[in-house]
């Protein structure tokens, strides 16, 4: 005898209680954008360094340097694999230094040079060091601190 009723679908199919309901939607849709205009160089950025980079290190001369103008700045590799970065500003009347040549920073005004290695006076008439720079080398990128 094969009982052929009671296949109980019924209870099976009872609550559909999984509406996919969002719960707590904010509210508030009035986002407080952000001024999207990035401050362009104003010299004091912090955080992205690739996009502050100031130099390659391929860029700098081994025994020699470069001078950033725009950033007043003259960057130098005395040794190979060490940079340092010195004020472009002569300390003897503020020209801005201009060339790094036999291995010295030189001034066009009065024909101060200072050390590449550590901006200290080689020739006067200035009598004060270019002040260092602090920068960091991040694999091929220098970058002022
Ligand atoms: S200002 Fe540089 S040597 Fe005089």
């Amino acid at each position: 005898m094969l009982g052929a009723g009671g296949v109980g679908l019924a209870a099976a199919l009872t609550a559909c209680s999984g509406y996919g309901q969002p719960a707590a939607e904010e509210t508030t849709s009035a986002e407080p954008a952000p001024s999207s205009a990035p401050e362009t160089a104003s010299g004091s950025g912090s955080g992205d360094s690739a996009a502050n980079a100031l130099a390659k290190t391929g860029d700098i001369p081994e025994g020699g340097g470069k001078v950033f103008k725009a950033e007043k700045v003259v960057v130098t590799q005395p040794t190979a694999g060490e940079f340092k970065c010195f004020s472009s500003v002569c300390t003897h009347q503020g020209c801005d230094v201009d060339a790094v040549e036999g291995g010295t920073i030189n001034c066009p005004c009065h024909g101060s040079k200072f050390s590449i290695a550590d901006g200290s006076v080689t020739d006067g008439p200035a009598k004060k060091p270019l002040p260092e720079k602090t920068i960091k080398v991040d694999g091929e990128s220098i970058t002022l601190a």
